[in-house]
């Protein structure tokens, strides 16, 4: 059995996804944003087993998203991270204590971050979005400067979920011996893709608990963007090594931590 952290795993597919590797006997390792979150996920995703593990962060603060991956990495070793936690679109563009716009923060620096600090697991998995279709990355804008840029919030969220494909691909090159994938849920009944959304949780956590698990030659395959299990082309961005290269570069200059060579 596995060893497993999801994070963002207090709602939407990253509950689902721990309920599923929960029920399946696997250990999972939750992740909430803070102790009064941790503490009711913990409850409520009891087992006969007892109550999973948990660990606490907030992914809007790089400080906090550090002292996670600390924990992380002094804790048993992992075999696989679903890097599910993400932000959806919002009206205004919001920044972080950080002062960095918060959906790159949230879903391109904190899970950057934790790939980075956290020591590689056999499999990754990164959550990313049909939207990644239509996201274009500007390494020299990727948190949409207004002085730039009229705000676009349908536009920020799509530029992230293609770095998360950059930075599974990318990840995939870099460390070889370790599965690392992206995937599209598909648009699921969450808080984040709302009530008139087609698919169920449990549709949405299918792929990654099926990445995260399963010995099938096709689940452990790398460099690739799935969804329902099957292998999509990627925008053409996510392919291309200098705009891999060059969001790695983005991140390791803001955060001041590099991917390390493995
Ligand atoms: N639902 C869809 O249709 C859809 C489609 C495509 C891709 N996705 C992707 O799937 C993933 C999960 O989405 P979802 O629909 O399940 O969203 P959701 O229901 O809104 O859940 C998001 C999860 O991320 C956590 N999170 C957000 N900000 C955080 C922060 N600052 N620190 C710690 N945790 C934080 C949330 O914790 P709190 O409960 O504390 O906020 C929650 O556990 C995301 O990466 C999303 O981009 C979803």
């Amino acid at each position: 059995m596995a060893r497993i952290l999801v994070t963002g795993s207090t709602a939407g597919i990253g509950l689902e996804t721990a309920r599923q590797l929960l029920a399946s006997g696997h250990g999972v390792v939750l992740h909430a944003r803070d102790d009064a979150r941790a503490e009711a996920v913990q409850a409520q995703l009891r087992t006969d087993a007892g109550e999973p593990e948990v660990v606490v962060g907030d992914l809007t603060s790089m400080a906090s998203t550090r002292r996670l991956a600390l924990e992380v990495a002094e804790s048993r070793p992992l075999d696989v991270v679903v890097h599910n936690a993400g932000v959806g679109a919002s009206d205004e563009r919001v920044l972080t204590d950080d002062g960095l716009e918060r959906i790159f923060q949230v879903n391109v620096v904190a899970p950057y971050l934790l790939t980075a600090l956290v020591p590689a697991p056999a499999r990754l998995v990164y959550l990313a979005s049909g939207t990644q279709s239509r996201g274009e990355l500007l390494l020299d804008d990727l948190q949409h400067d207004p002085a730039r840029r009229a705000w676009d919030g349908m536009q920020a969220y799509s530029d992230s979920k293609l770095a998360d494909v950059v930075l599974a691909l990318a990840v995939a090159r870099r460390w070889p011996y370790v599965v690392s994938n992206a995937v599209d849920p598909g648009w699921i009944r969450t808080r984040m893709g709302g009530a008139s959304a087609s698919g169920e949780p449990a549709e949405g956590a299918d792929t990654p608990v099926w990445l995260a698990t399963s010995q099938e030659p096709d689940a452990t395959l790398s460099g690739r963007y799935l969804h329902r299990r099957r292998a999509l082309e990627p925008n053409p961005a996510a392919r291309d090594e200098a705009v891999q290269e060059g969001l790695l570069e983005t991140l390791a200059e803001l955060t001041g931590t590099g991917l390390p060579s493995r």
